[in-house]
């Protein structure tokens, strides 16, 4: 091989290992695996000297322009490199002028924003939250309330029975109001008490626009040393304040639960017209909504527990959650508040 022949076969092996390199670090071997202290070039480059001079003259005006030509092929794949990795990084960049895409966000359901509104009047006035059983054994539900097998009470809480028993206990039911509660509370903490009771309560009804087979109470029950009629009804004349505003009035009206004696059902007047108007939708004219059931503890279901009805007397009372809603939304069927219609919840 001629040392012309041999420049070419050294320019075509470069520029193919250059084609090839990927990065600076490649860039750099390349040079100097070429231009370096021992390159290929370099080493014809420094051989020059050996050769007789008119083959020194043709043989170094070779080498210099391939190493011109291969200066400038780096600089070129330089150039080609820098490009590729500018389009890369453009390619997954992050554009932080852009508008963000909507999450879309829940919100809770009506009878939650309700229930969370009546407990937390009640932590005000000092009640604290405690939680019963969904299904209850006939003895809570019923008979320790008072309510024995054969009382015509029974027929307006026809209820849904289960085969199971518990710890070899039964009939249970799905129950039927959160008064069982009353009962579980009372055998297991003393006097002074204070806890009002959310949770589901199932009946055996046929459903129409103010009656669902599951509604949601909160039951109320205090006993202490000294309550009265007045303690309850101020009581809940400052529930129905604070929830349906300070302007409300209370009406306590004679009614009958085997388990409180008295008995009363209490209404507010409407908030939603003076009382006399027959067209409007939250009162239809009567000018006072039914918003529970309530009374004194039966002496004889403090007795039951171990206490003496001399000293201690207390309140109770139950409210439907779903009806409390719909008052204060306006809203005029019950079965619209579980029908799971996004149109229609996304408005509360
Ligand atoms: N448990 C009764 C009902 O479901 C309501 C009530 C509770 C009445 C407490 C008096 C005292 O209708």
């Amino acid at each position: 091989m001629t040392a012309i022949e041999q420049i070419a076969a050294i320019e075509a092996d470069a520029r193919a290992t250059l084609a090839a390199a990927g990065g600076e670090g490649a860039l750099a071997a390349w040079q100097s695996g070429v231009f370096g202290k021992g390159g290929s070039l370099t080493a014809i480059l420094r051989g020059l000297g050996a050769l007789a001079p008119e083959e020194r003259k043709a043989v170094g005006a070779a080498a210099n322009l391939a190493k011109q030509a291969l200066e400038a092929a780096l600089a070129e794949r330089r150039e080609t490199l820098k490009a590729a990795s500018l389009a890369a990084s453009a390619a997954d960049a992050l554009d932080v002028t852009l508008p963000g895409r909507p999450l879309r966000r829940g919100r809770l359901h009506p009878v939650t924003q309700v229930r969370r509104e009546i407990l937390d009047i009640f932590a005000r006035l000092g009640f604290a939250t405690v939680e019963g059983p969904e299904v209850e054994l006939d003895e809570y539900n019923f008979g320790r309330l008072r309510i024995p097998e054969h009382h015509p009470a029974r027929d307006r809480w026809d209820t849904f029975w289960l085969d199971e028993e518990v710890d070899g206990r039964q009939p249970l039911l799905l129950r039927t109001h959160t008064s069982p509660m009353q009962i579980r509370h009372i055998d297991t903490h003393e006097p002074p008490i204070r806890v009002a009771v959310p949770g589901r309560c199932y009946r055996y009804e046929a459903t129409d626009a103010t009656h669902e087979w599951m509604l949601e109470q909160v039951e109320l029950l205090a006993i202490d040393e000294g309550l009265s009629l007045a303690n309850l009804k101020g009581t809940l004349q400052e529930f129905a304040r604070q929830m349906f505003g300070p302007e409300r009035r209370v009406l306590m009206r004679n009614s009958y639960f085997p388990f409180v004696e008295p008995g009363v059902e209490l209404a507010v007047d409407c908030f939603a017209c003076p009382g006399d108007n027959p067209a409007c939708p939250v009162c239809r004219g009567a000018g006072w909504l039914e918003i529970m059931g309530a009374g004194m503890v039966h002496p004889e279901i403090i007795a039951a527990a171990g206490y003496d009805p001399a000293r201690y007397t207390g309140f109770a009372a139950g409210m439907g959650v779903e009806r409390i809603t719909m008052l204060k939304f306006g809203i005029t069927d019950i079965r619209d508040l579980h029908a799971n219609d996004l149109r229609f919840l996304s408005q509360f």
